[in-house]
Formats: C-alpha cells, sequence, structure tokens
C-alpha cells in the first residue's frame, strides 16, 4: 500500500480539491448503475469531499479499490467533516476522542480494523496496515497504538479546545445524558464514579431494565464502498464513535458486517447510526447476504434495516447498499438519512435522501 501514512495525501488530495463539489439531489427510489469506476458513502453534506476523492482516484488515478476507501475516509479524518469522524469529535467521559476503523477487500474478503484506537489521527490507514501487514483482523485501544507507531503513524493527542470546551460543558452539567444505567448514583442527574446495582435476572422486568434511557449524542459515521473500472470492490469506515461515551467502547465501524462489508462477486455496504444497536444485527452483512438472493440493492437495504427496527423501534440507522455492477439503494430509520455517489462520468456528487422506515410502520 504506501499510500498514505498520518495524512500525507500528496497528489491524489490535490485531484480531490480540483473536482467539482457542487451537489445535485436525488430522490430515495431505486438507482440504476452510473457506471464505473464509482464512489459511494454514508451522508452528503461534508461528506461529499470523501466520494470526490475517491472517484477522482479512482478515475484520474486509478488507483486500486482500496487505495479509494482509504483515501476518501482519510480525507473525512484529516477534515473532521461533520465532527463524527477523525481527532477532536465525540469525546468520551474521560474528554479523549478514540476512533474505530475498518478496511475490508472484496476479493480476498479480508479485512483489518482499529477498535478505540488513541493518540492516531488516521485510523483507517492502521486499518490498513493490521490488513497488509498482519493476518489478524483485529487490534484495538494503546497496543493498536503501538502497532501504528511501530508502521510510521506518528502518535498525537486528539483533543481540540472545541472538544475539551465541551467535554467540560457536560460535566459541569451533571454528565448528562450519558449510557450508564442500573447503578449508583443515579446516573439521570449524576456524574461518577458509579457502582453496579444488583439485578434479578430472574424478575418479570428483568429485560425492560436493560433496555437504555435514550440515545445521549449523535453517533454519525463515514462508511464508503468503492467499486474500480476492473469491478474490484472494497468497503471501508471511519468513525469517532459515541459522544460521552464509557471509555474503552468500540462501536459498529470496525466490525466487519456491522460498519462495512464487501463481496465483490455480489456487492458492498456502508453503515452509520446507533453503534451499540447496529452491531447486534451485521446489517451490512444481512444486506449483501439479500444481494446475494437476488434483492436489488434497496430491498436488500430496507430489509436489513426493518429487522433493526422490529427489535429497536427508535434506532438511528441508516446503510447504503450498491451491486457489483453499480446499482445502489439505501433506508434508514429514526432519522432523515443521506448518502452520496459519484461514478462512471459523472461530473458533479450526486447526493440520495431516504426517508426513514419508521414512517412507514405498515411497512414493517
Ligand atoms: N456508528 C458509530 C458508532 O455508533 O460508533
Amino acid at each position: 500500500m504506501g499510500l498514505l501514512r498520518g495524512f500525507g495525501l500528496g497528489s491524489l488530495a490535490t485531484l480531490t480539491f480540483t473536482a467539482s463539489t457542487a451537489l445535485a439531489h436525488a430522490n430515495s427510489t431505486s438507482h440504476n448503475s452510473p457506471g464505473l469506476p464509482l464512489a459511494i458513502n454514508t451522508w452528503g453534506g461534508p461528506f461529499i469531499v470523501a466520494t470526490d476523492a475517491a472517484y477522482v482516484a479512482l478515475l484520474e488515478a486509478q488507483t486500486s479499490a482500496l487505495d479509494a476507501v482509504e483515501l476518501g475516509c482519510s480525507t473525512c479524518e484529516a477534515n473532521q467533516c461533520d465532527g463524527s469522524v477523525g481527532y477532536g469529535g465525540s469525546p468520551d467521559e474521560n474528554c479523549e476522542t478514540t476512533l474505530d476503523a475498518m478496511i475490508m477487500d472484496g476479493t480476498t474478503m479480508k479485512s483489518g480494523s482499529v477498535a478505540a484506537l488513541r493518540r492516531i489521527k488516521n485510523a483507517i490507514g492502521v486499518a490498513r496496515a493490521v490488513l497488509e501487514h498482519t493476518t489478524h483482523t483485529m487490534l484495538a485501544g494503546d497496543f493498536a497504538t503501538d502497532f501504528a507507531i511501530s508502521n510510521g503513524f506518528v502518535a498525537q493527542n486528539l483533543t481540540t479546545l472545541n472538544s475539551a470546551a465541551s467535554c467540560a460543558e457536560w460535566k459541569a452539567g451533571g454528565c448528562q445524558p450519558n449510557y450508564r444505567i442500573n447503578v449508583t448514583p443515579d446516573p439521570a442527574s449524576s456524574c461518577g464514579p458509579y457502582s453496579p446495582l444488583p439485578l434479578n435476572s430472574s424478575s418479570r422486568d428483568y429485560t425492560s431494565q436493560l433496555h437504555s434511557r435514550g440515545s445521549p449524542e449523535g453517533h454519525d459515521t463515514i462508511s464508503m464502498v468503492a467499486l474500480h473500472r476492473s469491478g474490484v470492490m472494497a468497503a471501508g469506515t471511519s468513525t469517532n464513535g459515541a459522544g460521552r461515551k464509557i471509555p474503552g467502547r468500540v462501536g459498529d465501524g470496525p466490525i466487519t458486517g456491522s460498519g462495512s462489508y464487501v463481496d465483490g462477486d455480489v456487492g458492498g455496504c456502508g453503515a452509520t447510526g446507533d453503534g451499540d444497536i447496529m452491531m447486534r444485527f451485521l446489517p451490512c452483512y444481512q444486506a449483501i447476504e439479500n444481494l446475494r438472493l437476488g434483492m436489488h440493492p434497496k430491498a436488500a437495504a430496507e430489509n436489513a434495516v426493518k429487522r433493526m427496527v422490529r427489535k429497536y423501534p427508535a434506532v438511528q440507522s441508516g446503510i447504503v447498499v450498491v451491486d457489483k455492477e453499480g446499482n445502489h439503494g439505501g433506508a434508514g430509520s429514526g432519522w432523515t438519512f443521506t448518502y452520496a455517489y459519484r461514478g462512471g462520468s459523472m461530473n458533479e456528487t450526486v447526493v440520495v435522501t431516504v426517508p426513514p422506515l419508521n414512517d412507514r410502520v405498515s411497512d414493517l
């Protein structure tokens, strides 16, 4: 690989910023392929810099699909996109930003990922190093940082003035909201340290006690699928997770089949949303298996999202699914999801708006 080390974007990034960033918009019906190469990812708005970076790299530099995914996600890590990717976002209870990322090769089905990565900005670059320089799939925490440093990445403080101020404000407000349940003092009104309260797993309301008190903070993500003009596919994800998370928390981002998934014989998928719920369902794995059974990408996406909504009606989720020809569709719940794509000879990125499935209860 050697394309990137800590945002040494070089000529491919230059291509990115000379690309058109004008936006066109499309509705949420099924979409036929615009042709190859193709870059497609979760979210529009500030995330289209990633779409353009990956697409232009595929088109003009004819990079590999893996390189395009790495470049696209790295672009978001470097400029923070909407704040949910890269350094300085989603500080945890200790005010630290930690990163989750994965990258997957649709030819070999090999994936590399990092979870709760500390002090390294270019998380998807480290995930790529896991893929290319180990036979493992995931490295986590401080040891992932050690691995990154030994592979040439530079350790840096990921806290910014904004993330520090945001965290200080949260603490001053009694650490509200937060992710703790069944602890004392009452996590609905107090900061920790907390101690666990006893639970009786035989009681009638035991399962209801295990539900969260809501979704404290946003948890967006960039997840991207790239199709090289040869048909080779790759997928990847990068995120700083969920704001106010309990230190050590890992979301769906680095989980193969949850954050993203790709089988070059079938298609690829990228996800965003409440990772604590989504990783229980492997929605991207489900969507690609739906494609394998013959579903159109949009139907495949909707089926995967419905499986989550049936159990968690309020879950915020969004997945974008693309088949190996480049036909694509998306589905989401709990919010209005968008995804962006650019392929074939398109001279601008198109953003597709996907209304939440929860608004169509009869479909569930
Ligand atoms: N989807 C990002 C997260 O929940 O970690």
